[in-house]
């Protein structure tokens, strides 16, 4: 599967903070032997989080999008707007399960607004910012997230297992 990871960050973009949780993505999805194909940290300004995941899903670039940062109450934060604005079909239930998971580790998941979604043959899902919740969320998902994209891409077309 190939996947882009997109960092979402003022702060990164501007290199005040270093971005220690799009490499944690990178990391997590190899594990899982996923092939990273893409990563940009972008500033957190909804044209340009669109345009990029726009470009990445009309050429086919990646199966996969993996978001963080982004998806909180900061003033400034827009992943999900810029990820629903985007994506032509929405799959809530992969926000919905980080969030019933995540709730063992902090009541605080119930603030994150992430979304997940598809454009054409790729799907986007966000994950928080901190390196701890993407850990957290993205090892509790991806099993699952490659059964979606094999069937997304065609590589799979019913579910043997429940
Ligand atoms: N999910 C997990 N698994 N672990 C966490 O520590 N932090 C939460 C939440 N989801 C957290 C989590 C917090 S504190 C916030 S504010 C939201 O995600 C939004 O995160 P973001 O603004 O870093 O994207």
């Amino acid at each position: 599967m190939r996947v882009a990871v997109i960092t979402s960050s003022d702060s990164g973009y501007a290199g005040e903070r270093e971005d220690l949780s799009g490499p944690r993505v990178q990391e997590i999805a190899k594990s899982f032997g996923a092939q990273i194909v893409y990563t940009n940290l972008l500033p957190d300004t909804r044209e340009v989080l669109e345009e990029e995941l726009r470009k990445i899903c009309d050429e086919h670039l990646a199966d996969l999008i993996l978001t963080t940062g982004g998806t909180g109450f900061s003033i400034r934060d827009c992943m999900p707007e810029a990820t629903l604005s985007v994506s032509e079909r929405v799959v809530p239930g992969i926000p919905e399960a980080m969030r019933a998971y995540s709730m063992q580790f902090t009541k605080r998941a119930m603030l994150s607004r992430a979304a997940a979604g598809i454009r054409k043959q790729t799907l986007i899902v966000n994950l928080p910012g901190s390196p701890k919740a993407v850990e957290e969320c993205l090892e509790f998902i991806f099993p699952e997230l490659e059964h979606g994209v094999e069937i997304l891409t065609g590589k799979a077309k019913n579910c043997a297992r429940s």
